[in-house]
């Protein structure tokens, strides 16, 4: 079954245009370049890369990057948007890679796109060296407990977001700018047992808000914080340094 990104491909790629979303501009880019700078970028791994926007900014810091993404539309504008990268059309649930490949393993705002989170979660682990970190962007689940409805208005003429379900697995069509995709909602607890499980150990944690841009938009992330930003780090095994 189709999730919408290879139609969805063209009105996606026109989001991204000039620098990337809003939410990315103001709210992810930062806290996602902050944490890979820390670790100085290496041989970097980015999981459902779309058109390749992150994988551009990490190059241009010195980052040898792959992206990887299964809708081959996104990955011919990435190749095109960047001749001289390495971009290839996989999904995350069987990476291509050897054991212990990459130092920084990333997935901006991609898990909430893969249906087979257990095993992506196991794959990006795999393909991590010891010491290697797994930077994630991702929807915060009180947001995503919103899909498909998302911000209503009320009869009072107020504005309320309505969370429900909250622990209840699901995937819903959601759309706009033109675009139309399967988005998984899960609880956090599915995202830490899952990780946790890999012995992954938790280096950073934060909900982002945005970082200027409209007042009213920053005054509805504090209502509601649509994202979250996680680093994990895959221990080296006792006595190796
Ligand atoms: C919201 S977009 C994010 C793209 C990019 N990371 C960015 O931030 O611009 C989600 C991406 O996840 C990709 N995706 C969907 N299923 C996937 C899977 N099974 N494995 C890897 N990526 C997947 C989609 O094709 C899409 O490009």
């Amino acid at each position: 079954m189709t999730n919408g990104w290879e139609e969805s491909a063209s009105a996606w790629i026109a989001t991204q245009a000039d620098g990337g979303d809003l939410a990315r501009r103001l709210i992810l880019d930062a806290p996602m370049l902050e944490r890979a700078r820390l670790h100085g970028t290496g041989d970097v791994l980015d999981v459902g890369c779309g058109e390749g926007r992150f994988c551009r900014l990490l190059a241009s810091e010195g980052a040898s990057v792959v992206g990887i993404d299964p809708a081959g539309s996104l990955i011919r504008e990435a190749r095109r948007l960047h001749p001289d990268g390495d971009y290839r059309v996989v999904g995350a649930e069987a990476l291509p890679f050897a054991d212990a490949t990459f130092d920084l393993v990333v997935a901006y705002l991609s898990l909430i796109d893969i249906a087979d989170l257990k095993a992506a979660v196991a794959e990006m682990h795999r393909v991590l060296r010891p010491g290697g970190h797994l930077l994630i962007a991702n929807h915060n689940g009180f947001f995503s407990a919103s899909n498909p409805s998302g911000w209503r208005s009320t009869p009072e003429g107020t504005r309320a977001f309505v969370i429900d379900h909250y622990m209840d697995e699901r995937s819903d069509w959601v759309g706009w700018s033109g675009i139309r995709v399967l988005n998984w909602h899960r609880p956090l607890s599915t995202y830490m047992s899952l990780l946790l499980a890999t012995g992954l150990q938790l280096r950073h944690f934060e909900e982002p808000l945005a970082r200027g841009g409209h007042p009213e938009m920053a005054a509805l992330q504090r209502r509601v914080p649509a994202f979250l930003v996680m680093e994990w780090e895959k221990p080296s095994p006792a006595g190796m340094v």
